[in-house]
């Protein structure tokens, strides 16, 4: 039996006003799954990572999760689905602390409803140390506006890591990455793979998109034009799609 996907787009129409973003777009994401969300600018890739996250609201069509019919209308709707999103410049405060960022919203408290300082800083530092691999950070005490854009996209993955969740959804992660940061960040994608983690990864990169994804789906004009597993094709090929669709 094929198991159920943890995520499905059914024929998505986005509309914003008389332009149409999304047109018909079905795509699945499996558990554990690595996709590549690859396209031209303007193919529709950030609209349909903001249709996952809850930020806009499918004009036609539906989402499902673990196979149920799903409506998503805020990100907190996403979230308590288990799913993660990375921007670049990731919803993190710059003003408060990696632990505090860690924490946003699920503070842990005492009986009083104090924050318990100590045990998420305990925790935050233990994330960052077994789950992170990103040089540079020592504290989880730095703020948060301190930190380059692979640090700060680290923390954001420690926060995914330590909430559990099931898929993280990455839109551009890597465009003002360093080398390093970013060969950290691909691994990170396949550690949590290793977890049964799944990814949804939107780049113009097709090489970093092809060193981690299991299968790539390929949009042009709203559409998906192209939905392949890894070993059906090669960098050539989607080089192809893409440029060519
Ligand atoms: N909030 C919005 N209001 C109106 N039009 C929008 C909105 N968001 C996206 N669009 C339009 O929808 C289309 C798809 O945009 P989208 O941002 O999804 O493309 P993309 O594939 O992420 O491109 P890029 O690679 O440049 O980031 C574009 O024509 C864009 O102008
Ligand atoms: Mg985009």
């Amino acid at each position: 039996m094929v198991d159920t996907p943890i995520l499905e787009l059914h024929g998505v129409t986005k509309r914003f006003g008389p332009l149409t973003a999304l047109k018909d777009l079905s795509f699945h994401i499996g558990e554990g799954e690595v996709i590549g969300l690859l396209g031209d600018n303007g193919a529709g890739k950030s609209t349909t990572v903001n249709l996952i996250s809850g930020i806009h609201k499918p004009s036609s069509g539906h989402l499902s999760v673990d196979g149920q019919q799903t409506m998503f209308t805020c990100r907190s709707d996403s979230a308590d689905a288990g799913i993660e999103t990375i921007y670049q410049n990731t919803a993190l405060v710059d003003s408060l602390s990696i632990t505090r960022n860690i924490f946003m919203g699920r503070e842990i408290t005492n009986g009083l409803g104090f924050l318990k300082q100590g045990e998420m800083r305990e925790i935050a530092m233990e994330v960052l140390k077994s789950a992170v691999h990103i040089s540079g950070i020592d504290s989880p005490d730095k703020l948060v506006g301190e930190l380059s854009g692979g640090q700060k996209q680290a923390v954001a993955i420690a926060r995914a890591v330590h909430f559990k969740r099931r898929v993280l959804l990455l839109d551009e992660p890597t465009s003002a990455l360093s080398v390093r940061e970013t060969e950290a960040l691909l691994n990170q994608v396949l550690r949590l793979k290793a977890g049964n983690v799944s990814s949804v990864l939107v780049t113009h990169n097709i090489y970093h998109a092809y060193q981690v994804c299991d299968r790539f789906v390929i949009m042009s004009h709203g559409t998906k034009v192209f939905d392949v597993a890894k070993e059906d094709t090669s960098i050539t090929q989607l080089t192809e799609y893409v440029v060519l669709t």
